[in-house]
């Protein structure tokens, strides 16, 4: 055991929100480990994200607790999406009087909390800096298989959920050339393309289709029909979830949802391989990688990030710099102001080089 060194926080909070990831309990070890070996502090597990804490659902973790989880997927802590600043007051019917922002309150102050430590998405630092400014000492970690937060060059989940994705595409290749048949995986990403872009690419998509670039089904039938002209019967097209037409692009959200309820497709990737089918007469076949993108252990990169984001933030919990979010910014761990992520998304840039590589290697974008 190193020396103990002086830290400002005593006791801190911990919990993890919306959809989990790989790396996960990685960056949980990170942040307690240093937290208790390097600046003995006492540590509140709170379970099921925010939800736990409206409820008083917690443990104190001990060094068993957050050793030997370096590589297990998931998080030890349990996840919700509980959105407390979302329901209007008094819909949650406690004894503090139905208000989700006033329990948080009570048990923070009932815990004795010098500060809470929120590992989550945009959603979930943006509850964190909402609730910095109801008072709380608040530091954020952020984590997602999108990629999609603004104020880090990069969150740990992307690359394991790349690995998982392009593996995915390598094996799409070898049925679609079999049977000649156009193949259409669809990958999670919300509403930003960095993980279809990224897999699209990792895995020789011959079409990446992304949310930032609403797509051209007659584009995409002509770069399909000069395949199979230049020999090849078959193709993989890659299509993030929140991909959409230039039609549904041009729609108010209220008018795209009535559209698409319409149609039978259950999502995106059904919806692109029968519009491909009517165009094209190939055979289209339609795979929704989903949830395994988020499963299992995380990759060694992801590994890395996690914990230097785990104990980056033990470290600012130590210095007592709360509402800050811990960040990769370059090749350097910092911290960003809490109200940096708030309701933001980062989304591809157009100009992003990696669209450039995409097309540079011959791949469709959709238009
Ligand atoms: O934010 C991670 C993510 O996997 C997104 O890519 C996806 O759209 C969403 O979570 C799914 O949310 P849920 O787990 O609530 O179904």
């Amino acid at each position: 055991m190193g020396t103990i060194l002086q830290s400002v926080t005593k006791t801190f909070g911990i919990l993890t929100a919306g959809g989990d990831c790989p790396g996960l309990n990685a960056a949980i070890r990170g942040v307690c480990r240093a937290a208790h070996d390097r600046y003995d502090m006492t540590i509140i597990g709170i379970a099921n994200g925010y939800r736990g804490l409206i409820d008083g659902n917690y443990r104190f973790l001990k060094p068993q607790d957050f050793w030997g989880i370096l590589t297990r997927g998931g998080t030890i802590l349990g996840a919700s999406r509980e959105k407390p600043f979302k329901a209007s007051r008094g819909e949650y019917d406690n004894e503090l009087g139905g208000d989700k922002v006033a329990a948080i309150k009570e048990n923070y102050r009932k815990l004795h909390l010098d500060c809470l430590v929120v590992l989550g998405g945009n959603g979930t630092n943006t509850t964190g800096y909402l609730l910095s400014r109801e008072g709380l000492n608040v530091v954020g970690l952020p984590k997602t298989i999108d990629n999609d937060i603004v104020g880090t060059d990069r969150t740990f989940g992307f690359y394991s959920a790349l690995a998982i994705a392009t593996e995915a595409i390598d094996r799409l290749h070898s049925t679609a050339q079999s049977h000649n048949r156009i193949m259409v995986i669809e990958l999670m990403g919300h509403k930003a393309g960095w993980l279809a872009l990224y897999a699209g690419v990792a895995g020789g998509g011959d079409v990446i289709l992304i949310p930032e670039i609403p797509y051209d089904i007659n584009a995409i039938g002509r770069h399909l029909v000069k395949r199979v002209q230049s020999g090849k019967g078959f193709s993989i097209v890659v299509v993030s979830e929140g991909a959409l037409s230039i039609e549904e692009a041009r729609m108010e959200k209220k008018e795209r949802k009535k559209y698409r309820e319409q149609t039978v497709a259950p999502s995106i990737g059904y919806r692109v391989a029968r519009e491909i089918e009517q165009e094209m007469g190939m055979e289209t076949k339609a795979t929704v990688l989903g949830y395994v993108q988020r499963g299992g252990i995380p990759s060694a990169s992801d590994r890395v990030l996690a914990t230097s984001l785990g104990t980056a933030a033990a470290d600012l919990l130590a210095r007592g710099e709360y509402g800050r979010m811990v960040a990769l910014i370059g090749n350097e761990m910092g911290s960003v102001d809490l109200s940096v992520p708030e309701g933001k998304i980062k989304t591809v840039p157009v100009d992003h080089y990696m669209i450039d590589t995409a097309i540079s290697v011959g791949t469709c974008m959709g238009i």
